[in-house]
């Protein structure tokens, strides 16, 4: 599946300071491969090809993965640079994902935009995906980078962050079992849902009654940032195996109650990390933040509190290589680059 974003011709309105300079970006860090261009404010091409490959598999098979980005990054390199109107050429810095993900997949983006930045005597520089995901909420409207509590809520990981400024952050929580999005993803299969299951399970929880299972909030208080989903999954097997056949309406319910359960979890844990850490914004990112109830709990409980709340707009929750290019521009701005001889990082921390 490939898609081409409506690209926005001023994102970042009313601003000026993210200097006019050309960043070109490679995300393939698991199975999704992307490309962007961005100059200055203006995003001028993002293209995101997703794989459906994976799903007969029931997980992202890395070999597959990674055959996949070498078919179709070159065909988005060649459809951003055409969308963008410019020439290579043209291009101040090339930019890659260069961890966390699947070694085989962050390799082939890596490698291109090395090639690129050597090609053309550009900087390189090497982006931590997570930093891609945390920045994503200031892409739009103001981009100066607030301190802030932010939550990384992917398929892959589920991270409590303090963000004091761009490049300093200190990690407060994570998931000590399955990232939120991976438990959306085992439920929806256990469910017989297609993958990825978050937007399944948000489709199928709209008719469902949330509070007709009560299944377990783990580690809710557990007084520390840290987070737990296996049991929540695993408590769902139980009830599954209780209930034997299902019709679509207890499915409907069993998806709208491991969504309340998996959001108010989210929802509480962050604001008592924005409480206690005394910051007076909140961010949310990753695929997970597409979630319409997820959004609209952070945001009520943000408002209660006198938290304000900054989420990144849908298209740049999931992976994509915009928010790659925008991490890049702020770095590039301040000075930074990596050595081509870089390497990646499948375990690549952010702080
Ligand atoms: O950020 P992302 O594209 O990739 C990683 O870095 O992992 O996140 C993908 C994850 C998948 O687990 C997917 O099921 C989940 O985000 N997701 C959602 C929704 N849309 C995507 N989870 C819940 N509700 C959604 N609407
Ligand atoms: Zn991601």
């Amino acid at each position: 599946m490939n898609s081409e974003w409506p690209v926005q011709s001023s994102p970042f309105t009313g601003h000026d300071s993210l200097s006019a300079r050309t960043i070109l970006a490679i995300e393939t860090s698991c199975d999704e491969t992307a490309v962007a261009i961005l100059r200055g404010n203006e995003l001028l091409a993002s293209g995101v090809a997703s794989q459906t490959e994976h799903e007969a598999f029931g997980g992202v098979v890395p070999e597959v993965a990674s055959r996949n980005h070498l078919l179709h990054a070159p065909r988005l390199l060649e459809s951003a640079v055409q969308k963008a109107g410019i020439e290579l050429s043209e291009v101040d810095a090339f930019a890659a994902t260069a961890g966390p993900g699947l070694a085989s997949s962050l390799m082939i983006g890596a490698s291109i935009a090395k090639g690129l930045a050597l090609g053309f005597s550009k900087p390189y520089l090497a982006i931590n995906h997570l930093e891609g995901h945390l920045l994503s909420p200031f892409f739009t409207g103001d981009f100066e980078i607030e301190p802030n509590v932010s939550l990384i809520v992917s398929g892959g990981h589920t991270l409590l962050v303090e963000v004091h400024a761009l490049n300093d952050y200190r990690i407060l929580g994570r998931t000590v079992d399955d990232a939120a999005g991976e438990a959306f993803d085992k439920v929806a299969k256990m469910l017989g849902l297609g993958y990825p299951g978050g937007p399944e399970i948000e489709r199928r929880a709209l008719w469902g009654d949330g509070t007709r299972f009560e299944f377990p909030r783990s580690m809710l208080d557990s007084g520390d940032h840290n987070f737990s989903f296996s049991g929540l999954k695993t408590s769902v097997r139980y009830q599954l195996a209780k209930l034997g056949s299902i019709s679509e309406d207890i499915r409907d319910d069993l998806c709208a109650s491991f969504q309340r359960a998996v959001v108010e979890v989210l929802v509480k844990k962050t604001m008592r990390a924005a409480r206690e850490s005394g910051t007076k914004l909140a961010t949310v990112s990753g695929g997970v933040s597409c979630n319409c109830e997820l959004r609209d709990q952070m945001s009520a409980a943000c408002h209660r509190t006198g938290i304000k709340l900054l989420t990144a707009v849908p298209k740049l929750c999931t992976d994509n290589a915009a928010m790659i290019a925008f991490a890049a521009a702020l770095r590039f701005q301040a000075g930074h680059s990596s050595e081509v001889t870089q390497e990646i990082d499948p375990n690549l921390a952010l702080a």
